[in-house]
C-alpha cells in the first residue's frame, strides 16, 4: 500500500512482514525464548490510564524537550538496532536522514551494517547523534571506538549491560547465515564466528562477559562523553549508577530479546522513581540524572505516559526498522510525522501544554505494582 495509507506504527509492521526477507524478519522481530517479555512491553502500558485535565487553554502545545541537554522535537528518540542493511540497502543511513528532517536524536549501533564514519558523515550540522557500545573483550578496541567517537562529535555514550550473552532468539536461530548473506553479519563478527545459528549469534561473540561496575571508572578516564547504562533493570542498579556519577540509565529489556521474563521498562521506572525519592530525596525529571526507557513503544501516548512518570525520553526500534525496510527513509519519516501528530492530538486531550507540564497526576499507574 502507498505511504498515505499508513495510519500508525503497527501497520509498518504488518507490511513489513509480508515484504521482508525471510531472515532479515526474523532477525527484526524475534525476542528470547517463549517471548514473554516481548508481549508484556507491550501489556504493561495497557495498565497505565490517563486523568485528562478539562479546560485548559490548548490552543498551543509544545511537545520538544531536551535530551542530555540537546534539543528534540519530542521526548522520543531512534534507539540502537544492528544491521540495519538486512532490511535495506542504505540500512542506519535511513535513519540518520530521516532523524535530521524530523529533528530527533539517532543512537547509533556498534553493530551498525554501514561504517560509524559513513552514518557520522551522513549526518546535518549541528545533527545530534549518540552511539550504543558493546565493550569489547580486547579495551583496546573499545578504547579506540570510544574516542573516535568523541571526536567526531558523539554526544552521550550508551553502555549496552543487558547482554553478557546473547538471548536466545529461537526464530532467529532457526535461519543458518551464511557467507553470502550480507556481508555485514559476517564482518560484523570476528574470528571463530558461528554463523550456524542466526544472525545475532553470528555478530556478538567479541562482547566481554566480564564487564563489571569496576570498569565504569575506566570510561570515565578515557572519555568525557555522559555515559549511560542501556540495559538496567532494577531500582538498586539506576541507585548505583547515580552514585557513581553517570549521567543516566536506560530502564530496557532490550526489547525482549534477551532475559525473557524481564520486566518492562515502564514498570521499573515506577520502582527506580519511588527508590530515588525514598532513599534520596530525588524527583525526576532530573537534569543532572536523566532516566530512559524502551521497549514495546508504539504511540505518542505511551511516551506520554513514561514521560509523565518520570522518563526524560523514550527509545523506539522496531518500529523505524519495519517503516525502512518497506519504503526507505521516507517511512522512517512518516513513522516520526505520526508521532508527531499523535502527540499533538493527545497533549491537547490531556491538558498538558508542554512537557514541563506532564506529571504523575495525569497518568493512573495503580495497576503497576511498586514491587
Ligand atoms: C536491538 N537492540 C539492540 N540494543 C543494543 O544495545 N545493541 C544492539 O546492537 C541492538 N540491536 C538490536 C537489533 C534489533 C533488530 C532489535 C529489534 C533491537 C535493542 C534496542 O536498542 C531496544 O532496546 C529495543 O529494540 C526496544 O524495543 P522496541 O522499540 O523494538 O520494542
Amino acid at each position: 500500500p502507498p505511504l498515505s495509507e499508513i495510519l500508525n506504527l503497527h501497520d509498518f509492521e504488518a507490511i513489513a512482514q509480508k515484504v521482508m526477507p525471510e531472515k532479515a524478519w526474523a532477525y527484526y522481530s524475534s525476542a528470547a525464548d517463549d517471548e514473554i517479555t516481548i508481549r508484556e512491553n507491550h501489556a504493561a502500558y495497557h495498565r497505565i490510564w490517563f486523568r485528562p485535565r478539562v479546560l485548559v487553554d490548548v490552543t498551543k502545545v509544545d511537545w520538544s524537550t531536551k535530551i542530555l541537554g540537546h534539543r528534540t522535537s519530542m521526548p522520543i528518540y531512534i534507539t540502537a538496532t544492528a544491521l540495519g542493511k538486512l532490511g535495506h540497502p542504505d540500512g542506519e543511513l535511513n535513519l540518520t536522514r530521516a532523524a535530521a528532517k524530523q529533528n530527533v536524536i539517532q543512537m547509533i549501533p556498534t553493530l551498525a551494517s554501514c561504517s560509524f564514519d559513513e552514518i557520522v558523515d551522513a549526518a546535518q550540522p549541528g545533527q545530534v547523534q549518540f552511539l550504543q557500545l558493546y565493550v569489547n573483550k580486547d579495551r583496546a578496541i573499545t578504547k579506540r571506538i570510544v574516542q573516535h567517537a568523541e571526536k567526531r562529535g558523539i554526544k552521550g555514550l550508551f553502555i549496552t549491560v543487558d547482554a553478557p550473552q546473547l538471548g536466545r532468539r529461537e526464530k532467529d536461530m532457526r535461519q543458518k547465515f551464511t557467507a553470502e548473506d550480507p556481508s555485514e553479519v559476517s564482518k560484523a563478527g570476528s574470528d571463530g564466528v558461528d554463523r550456524s545459528q542466526g544472525a545475532a549469534r553470528a555478530i556478538s561473540s567479541f562482547i566481554d562477559p566480564g564487564l563489571q561496575w569496576s570498569d565504569l571508572d575506566w570510561f570515565k578516564q578515557i572519555t568525557k562523553m555522559p555515559l549511560i547504562l542501556k540495559g538496567v533493570q532494577r531500582w538498586e542498579d539506576a541507585l548505583k549508577a547515580y552514585d557513581m556519577g553517570l549521567a543516566g540509565v536506560v530502564l530496557s529489556n532490550h526489547g525482549g530479546r534477551q532475559m525473557d521474563f524481564a520486566r518492562s521498562g515502564i514498570e521499573v521506572l515506577v520502582e527506580v522513581v519511588a527508590e530515588f525519592k525514598k532513599q534520596r530525596g530525588i524527583v525526576f525529571p532530573n537534569p543532572r540524572f536523566q532516566l530512559f526507557v524502551d521497549g514495546g513503544v508504539r504511540r505518542a501516548t505511551d511516551v506520554i505516559k513514561a514521560v509523565s512518570l518520570g522518563a526524560t525520553a523514550v527509545g523506539i526500534g522496531r518500529p523505524f526498522l519495519y517503516a525502512f525496510s518497506s519504503y526507505g527513509q521516507e517511512g522512517v519519516e512518516k513513522a516520526l510525522q505520526i508521532l508527531q501528530d499523535e502527540f499533538e492530538m493527545n497533549m491537547r486531550l490531556l491538558g498538558a501544554r508542554s512537557i514541563e507540564e506532564l506529571g504523575p497526576d495525569l497518568v493512573d499507574s495503580s495497576n503497576i505494582t511498586s514491587h
